[in-house]
């Protein structure tokens, strides 16, 4: 195991290693809360505990809901870093003008309305540890200036020609195939290969086995302890349908899920047709008793299959609901989805936020605002997309900052 090398060179041996790597994964595990016994989710929380206290920078890889933001977090706070600064950026989240000013700050003058120098993450985390979660979605101006604080401990201040020296430990984060960015131009080459020094990739829910059960029985109790319901039994057959279901929202969907059952059947034994209820719903024209779970034991067919009939029902019921937005569109010279169009405004274009969606409030088709049309429309497209907000800005045809900002601007859950 190449991460066994990473261990000093007056360390144990292999065997007091394992056990003693085993103590540490189960120490993380309890720390964080995080629910899970197979393979390869140890694996990977063992190679963040073994990393932890070498400084090293680490990419963390894995689908959408799987569970990513727990691995800085055990790199920080089991490392020497651990009483300095943490600090979690959602790269995605910051408009990309603000971007640099935010990482690194800014001089008094550096731009309008730069009233007064400010200190960036990069100089308010010297000494500890930098998380920087979806990284993929940072501009390359911002890569550049990354790269040199990467190498060197080096930055500037947006505006500013002094040199200023820091020490960061980077772990970053990521849902997409930053290879595939780097091939498409969107990722500086130099800098996927500084950040990932390490890579730990966390495993997608499905290919976790009997953990879909511990993490299903642990959302339940959580949720009747939380709200004081009724607790919930799962019964044989609601299991094997939670085993088999290909979880594309990884652990984020099955919390969501359970968290439905839990409140909806509270006091109840759950059964296989309360489960394939809650699992998101197949394409109107399928029929009403087709089976979303193939009932035969676990195979890798069966999931397949099951899997291209979820994206299948997905792609279905988007396009209903492309339908739908252009039904409400008068001005039928776009034919993006409105949303799309908040792309390509300046901020002084986008206000007032409530001129973006054409609907007339008034029409009696359509009782809701328009921000309340546009709440639901986006709120829909996340639902669909099990919370993957990179899939949901996709659907949408707007980009993941524009998503951020929206979720952001009208408070949606
Ligand atoms: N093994 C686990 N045990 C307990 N809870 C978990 C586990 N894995 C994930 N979760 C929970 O699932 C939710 C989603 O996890 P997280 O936010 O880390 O996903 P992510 O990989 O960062 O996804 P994204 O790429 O969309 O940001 C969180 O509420 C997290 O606490
Ligand atoms: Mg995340």
């Amino acid at each position: 195991m190449g991460f066994f090398s990473l261990m000093p060179s007056n360390s144990l041996t292999t065997t007091e290693n394992n056990q003693q790597i085993n103590a540490e994964t189960q120490r993380a595990r309890q720390r964080f809360g995080i629910i899970g016994n197979s393979p390869r989710l140890l694996s990977a929380i063992s190679r963040a505990v073994t990393v932890a206290p070498i400084d090293l920078s680490v990419l963390v890889t894995g689908e959408s809901g799987s569970g990513k933001e727990f691995f800085p977090k055990i790199i920080h706070f089991f490392g020497a870093r651990k009483h300095k600064k943490y600090i979690a950026v959602n790269c995605g989240a910051i408009p990309e003008g603000t971007i640099d000013s935010e990482l690194f700050g800014h001089e008094k003058g550096a731009f309008t309305g730069a009233v007064a120098s400010r200190k960036g993450y990069f100089e308010e985390a010297d000494g500890g540890t930098i998380f920087l979660d979806e990284v993929a979605e940072l501009p390359l101006t911002t890569q550049a200036r990354l790269l040199r604080v990467l190498e060197t401990g080096e930055f500037l201040k947006v505006g500013s020609s002094t040199v200023q020296k820091t020490d960061i430990r980077i772990v970053a984060a990521t849902n997409v195939d930053l290879l595939k960015a780097v091939e498409q131009g969107k990722f500086r080459e130099d800098l996927y290969y500084r950040l990932s020094t390490i890579l730990i990739n966390v495993p997608p829910l499905r290919d976790r086995g009997d953990d879909i059960l511990l993490l299903a029985r642990k959302f339940a109790a959580d949720f009747s302890e939380k709200y004081m319901t009724a607790p919930v039994t799962f019964s044989d057959e609601a299991k094997r349908a939670l085993l088999i279901y290909p979880w594309p929202g990884n652990v984020r969907q099955l919390k969501n899920v359970v968290e439905q059952l839990a409140l909806f059947e509270a006091g109840n034994n759950i059964s296989r047709t309360m489960v394939m209820e809650t699992l998101p719903s197949r394409s109107s024209n399928s029929s009403p008793n087709a089976n979303p779970i193939p009932s035969q034991t676990h195979s890798y067919e069966g999931e397949r299959e099951f899997l291209w009939q979820s994206i299948f029902s997905l792609k279905a019921e988007l396009a209903q609901i492309k339908d739908m937005l252009s039904q409400q569109m008068p001005n039928r010279e776009h034919p993006r989805s409105p949303l799309a169009l908040l792309d390509n405004l300046s901020p002084e274009e986008e206000s007032p936020r409530n001129s973006i969606l054409p609907i007339a409030t008034t029409s009696p088709k359509s009782p809701l605002s328009l921000e309340e049309s546009e709440k639901e429309t986006i709120a829909q497209a996340l639902h669909l997309a099990h919370g993957n907000k990179k899939l949901a800005a996709e659907n949408l045809n707007i980009s993941l900052r524009t998503l951020y900002r929206k979720i952001r601007d009208l408070g949606i859950e």
